[in-house]
């Protein structure tokens, strides 16, 4: 077992811990108490993840003697909406969890938003304790603080930053996830070598191939480095004001793909995509170091992630879902690009993302089959 302490600079009391290891929901009840004591447990879950991890759960917490009730919602990103928020507000309400309470997150990314989403606001805030299930979450979505659900006009855009009181990353719950859910997550893990660390890149692209074929044993060195290193970059910028941007490599290009696309494309799949258009846009603009698309682009192979799509999208379209991106700043397309692998271009004083012409942009997305011109 692994824990990663997660600093919150603005409020200092607010630190949390990731803990990361197989097993861990066995001492489930233990741990809540330990980190977020409370009169009772309102676990929140989508109707896939509920049977497997989240019923048991709140069985185990029974068990335990601590009150605890279980509420659900559809799986999917479909659902990541502010009607969800409401159905489960309204049923929390209804159950008389009170203030007293807290709120357990048990699944992907999209169970950790509107659940987390829910603890921000419910009752004007309360604890949420975040446990993954899907590799993606584990590495990324559950750390940060940040929650929220999707509208009509975008992914994301209403929210709250809500730290939870602890998150607890049980490598056993990714015994049940889908090959390609498991893929996206190591995308993301791919990134965070790209960003801060080469070596642990090369851990990535070593461990995938053992990973996929369901070795769980490099999981939780894997969980936690990537836990280590989005820590590091949020810590630096808790409200994402400048370094964090860096965690969007390859999100400019990935957003694109995904709107383009009605949201069919994995997210994981977009990313991969996005890590290696980006670094050869950054290539060609003089920015990133030649070879390190091609680094990058072996890493993804070894990850299982496609070099490319079974079909182009036209390039007034991906191009058009680029300008609505939320880093954008004026006219040319801003992108966080790596130096080289393990190192990012930027600074704070200048900023962590950087112009790049649309007409590279459009000529490597092209390049890599991404794009068609119509
Ligand atoms: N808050 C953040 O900082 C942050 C960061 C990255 C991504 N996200 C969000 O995360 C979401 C994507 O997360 P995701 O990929 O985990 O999606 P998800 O939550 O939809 O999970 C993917 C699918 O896997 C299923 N599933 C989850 N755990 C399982 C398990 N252990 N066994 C079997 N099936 C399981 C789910 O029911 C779902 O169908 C997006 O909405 C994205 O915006 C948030
Ligand atoms: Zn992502």
């Amino acid at each position: 077992v692994v824990t990663v302490p997660v600093p919150v600079p603005a409020h200092r009391d607010a630190s949390y811990d990731v803990v990361v290891g197989a097993g861990l929901l066995a001492d489930a009840p233990s741990l809540l108490a330990r980190h977020s004591p409370a009169a009772a447990y309102a676990v929140i879950a989508d109707d896939t993840v509920a049977p497997l991890h989240a019923a048991p759960l709140v069985e185990r917490l029974a068990r335990a003697g601590r009150t605890a009730r279980l509420f659900t919602f559809p799986a999917g990103e479909a659902a990541k909406t502010r009607a969800t928020w409401a159905t489960l507000t309204d049923a929390l309400l209804a159950a008389g969890i009170g203030r007293d309470a807290a709120i357990v997150a048990v699944g992907g990314g999209v169970t950790g938003d509107v659940g987390g989403f829910v603890a921000a606001t419910y009752l004007r805030g309360v604890p949420v304790v975040q446990v993954p299930t899907t590799l993606l979450a584990m590495v990324d979505a559950s750390v940060g603080g940040k929650t929220a659900v999707d509208t009509p006009a975008g992914k994301n855009l209403v929210g709250a930053f809500h730290p939870p009181r602890l998150v607890v990353a049980d490598i056993d719950t990714l015994r049940t996830l889908p090959a390609a859910v498991l893929a996206d997550g190591l995308a993301e893990a791919a990134k965070h070598g790209v960003i801060a660390d080469a070596e642990y890149l090369d851990f990535v692209a070593g461990a995938a191939p053992r990973v996929r074929a369901g070795d769980g044993t490099p999981l939780e060195r894997l969980v936690a480095r990537s836990v280590e290193i989005k820590t590091a970059v949020v810590a630096a910028d808790p409200v994402d004001r400048g370094r964090r941007a860096i965690l969007n490599y390859g999100h400019t290009v990935a957003h694109a793909v995904e709107a383009a696309s009605g949201y069919a494309v994995p997210h994981g799949s977009a990313v991969a995509w996005g890590l290696v258009v980006e670094a050869r846009a950054g290539e060609r603009a003089g920015h990133t170091a030649s070879g390190t698309a091609t680094a990058v682009a072996a890493a993804l192979a070894a990850c299982g992630l496609d070099a490319a799509p079974h079909q182009p999208w036209p390039l007034a379209r991906l191009l058009a879902a680029m300008q609505v991106d939320k880093k954008r700043r004026g006219d040319a397309l801003h992108c966080a690009l790596p130096a080289r692998i393990g190192v990012m271009c930027g600074d704070d004083r200048r900023g962590w993302t950087l112009a790049v012409d649309r007409g590279i942009m459009a000529r490597e997305l092209v390049a890599a089959g991404i794009a068609v011109e119509a």
